[in-house]
């Protein structure tokens, strides 16, 4: 059998995305090599809206499960498809509509807020969906209402709550790779490079998030490191972000904060599969029109927010 080279493989996808008049959209935290071939680069917030906004019939979605399945909420007309659809995030499995529902009907006065990291029958039992970059924001337009329920994460509830001093009804859900950032190693790092900015995910533990300078979504870090007059960055979230934020400032430097904090999920698309999606244009994600109606109506009251 004839070894398809690297250089080739490229090539290869670029020749069948035009044939399948398809767009490759890419979370931050993928391979370089996905990043590579990636048409756009996101966080979970910005690849919706770029899904929302691209003209090809055909998404291509490196990322996690609920990520595409937004799209696919966001975009029913697409074929979205991920090239493989084994990549879940382990956050978004710690809660289900069924759960969701129990503790909604414990708190009846509650409106209800989650994390875009549900799958989209959880999206679908929500008042308003939320991403890092906007849930203070959706929490604090909610000054009217006297319960909020906040899932599934509770270190990110715990960050909200404390920025917009509302107590929240929390569930025990966290990131398996965030909560790997530890404090001693954000110490460790800030004794090697003293003059580093920390910048850190709202999904890292409290204890983190109370050292940083700066907490962020992955595509805000981005932004931070771009407009920031510093030139050293100590990262604290998914060690993928680090290649990106390189590339992208040259002339500065970025220390992960753990190298530990790898999320494998994300890590399991690759050029090769990206080819074979295209190929078969498979596994497609596609969510039941009763559910995606409710869930569109959650992603669309936080949009009007912010
Ligand atoms: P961002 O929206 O900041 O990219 O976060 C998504 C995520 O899964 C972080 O672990
Ligand atoms: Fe889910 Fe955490 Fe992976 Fe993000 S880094 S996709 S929250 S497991």
């Amino acid at each position: 059998m004839k070894r398809i080279f690297k250089d080739e493989l490229v090539i290869k996808i670029r020749e069948l995305k035009k044939k399948r008049d398809a767009v490759i959209l890419a979370h931050n935290y993928q391979l370089p090599e996905v990043q590579e071939v990636a048409d756009y680069r996101g966080d979970s917030l910005e690849l919706s809206r770029i899904a929302s906004k691209v003209e090809s019939k055909v998404i291509v979605f490196c990322g996690v499960y609920f990520m595409a399945e937004t799209a696919s909420i966001l975009c029913p007309d697409k074929l979205v498809i991920m090239p493989d659809a084994a990549a879940g995030c382990p956050m978004a499995n710690m809660i289900t509509a069924a759960d969701l529902r129990a503790l909604k009907k414990s708190h009846p006065k509650a409106v209800a807020v989650g994390y875009v990291n549900t799958s989209a029958e959880v999206k679908a039992e929500l008042d308003y969906c939320c991403t890092s970059t906007n849930a203070v924001a959706v929490v604090n337009a909610l000054k009217g209402r006297e319960e909020i329920i906040f899932v599934p994460d509770k270190y990110l509830a715990d960050y909200v709550s404390r920025k917009t001093g509302r107590k929240l009804i929390i569930w025990n859900g966290f990131c398996p790779t965030h909560i790997k950032v530890l404090p001693e190693d954000i110490q460790r790092e800030k004794n090697f490079h003293p003059k580093a900015k920390v910048m850190v995910h709202p999904e890292c533990l409290p204890q983190v998030v109370a050292m940083a300078d700066a907490v962020l979504s992955t595509s805000q870090m981005g932004k931070y490191a771009l407009e920031s007059s510093a030139k050293e960055f100590i990262v604290g979230t998914e060690v993928g972000l680090v290649y990106r934020l390189k590339l992208d400032n040259p002339g500065k430097e970025f220390y992960p904060a753990s190298e530990r904090a790898v999320c494998p999920n994300m890590k399991r698309t690759t050029q090769e599969k990206i080819l074979w999606a295209l190929e078969e244009l498979k596994e497609e994600v596609r969510v039941s029109d009763d559910i995606r109606r409710k869930a569109r109506a959650a992603l669309d009251r936080m949009l009007e927010i912010v």
